[in-house]
């Protein structure tokens, strides 16, 4: 008996290995550090026709960046190894992806606004698109890396970043590096937790030498969301952080509320009406010079609480708790920051207070 599990279970993993097309991380030249033929380019732009960048299929003016380089007085710093791509008015760049049909999968990519305009990115993988705005920016150093999640319709898809931009400025345009996939596995509530993916361990690829975290751009629908279970239902994003690089209450993920009032995530859960519950979580602050005094307002339903977190920047959390009697079978939950904060060390990117550990169970003796 014991030999037939273990031979099914070989031939299973062997059989998964060969259809695993892609593991988590770069796309192939995902951060072009292999670039066209100095016979495609004319300075920067690439005139080698759509097939000049490896791996890519690119059209529209797009243009081939090196680190170092200036633009105006601006000198362009790419955040990984040396190049990075520039997408002009209507321009985009290609590639096809093995996936598993019926998969979930979150793309990040890191962009970087290069004129004062709104500039926006449409990232599509066919039929779900998402127009993202960049025109806030949440990093010191420009660059913000972005996370965008998708079902798998078909076993090869294509990824397509587009600029749907028409600048007058030709050399205006986001600049792109570093587009990386990661599989998701949605995670389902447990007797544990009424809520899915309440440590947020399950969310989008983290590029390892990346000390961003990874923003979560507003309006995200709940069964394509980067961060499983989770919708940021607001006008600005959320920021998804790593232990690695942050502070953070419990396991190795955790969000931030960077945008007061305008960032919020939430999840409905299914609850039994005029049964008591208690929604608990961690709120903290992620050790990255975010100072102050902020309050986190946690919502279920119609009932709230606010909590108040003093912030020395370096670090630290504490738990709180909100009791409430379901009004229906389903019951909504919301987190959002009350204030706005400023990182104390270089008082241009937003931050604020970080939750994490968010817990929804019934009680039993109300
Ligand atoms: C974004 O791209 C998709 C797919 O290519 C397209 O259908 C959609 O119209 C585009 N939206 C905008 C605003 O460019
Ligand atoms: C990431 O950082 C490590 C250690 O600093 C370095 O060896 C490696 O080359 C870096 N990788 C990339 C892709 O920059």
């Amino acid at each position: 008996m014991k030999k037939v599990f273990v031979f099914l279970s070989l031939l299973f993993c062997s059989t998964f290995h060969v259809s695993l097309s892609f593991s988590d991380g770069l796309v192939a030249n995902g951060n072009f550090e292999l670039g066209p033929k100095p016979s495609e380019l004319k300075g920067t732009i690439v005139t080698g026709g759509k097939n000049s960048i490896p791996e890519w299929e690119i059209s529209g003016l797009v243009e081939y960046i090196k680190s170092g380089q200036k633009q105006g007085d601006m000198l362009l710093v790419v955040p990984e190894g040396a190049y990075a791509v520039r997408l002009g008015n209507e321009a985009s760049i290609k590639q096809r992806i093995k996936v598993i049909k019926g998969m979930y999968y979150s793309i990040t990519f890191m962009v970087a606004r290069t004129c004062a305009q709104e500039e926006r990115i449409n990232i599509s993988v066919a039929p779900d698109f998402g127009v993202i705005p960049i025109q806030t920016l949440y990093t010191s150093s420009g660059w913000d890396p972005i996370a965008y999640g998708f079902k798998a319709e078909f076993n090869v898809v294509e990824m397509v970043i587009h600029n749907p931009g028409v600048e007058e400025d030709p050399a205006c345009g986001p600049l792109i590096d570093s587009v990386a996939l990661r599989t998701l596995y949605p995670p389902r509530p447990t007797n544990k937790n009424i809520l899915k993916n309440g440590g947020f361990e399950e969310g989008p690829y983290i590029i390892p030498n990346s000390s961003y975290g990874v923003i979560i751009p507003p309006n995200i629908e709940d069964d394509h969301s980067p961060l499983p279970g989770w919708m940021v239902e607001s006008l600005k994003a959320v920021k998804y952080l790593d232990s690695d690089h942050f502070s953070v209450p419990e396991g190795t993920r955790a969000i931030e509320l960077v945008a007061g009032k305008e960032s919020a995530i939430a999840q409905v859960a299914r609850t039994i009406p005029g049964k008591t519950y208690v929604l608990s979580f961690s709120v903290g602050d992620a050790s990255n010079a975010c100072e102050g005094s902020m309050i986190v307002e946690a919502f279920a339903g119609k009932d709230t609480i606010k909590v108040p977190y003093e912030s020395k920047g370096k670090g630290g959390f504490k738990r709180a708790a909100l009791k409430f009697v379901a009004a229906g079978t389903r019951t909504r939950v919301m987190f959002l920051s009350t204030f706005y904060s400023m990182r104390s060390d270089d008082l241009s990117s937003l931050c604020g207070p970080v939750i994490d550990d968010v817990k929804l169970l019934s009680l039993r003796k109300p």
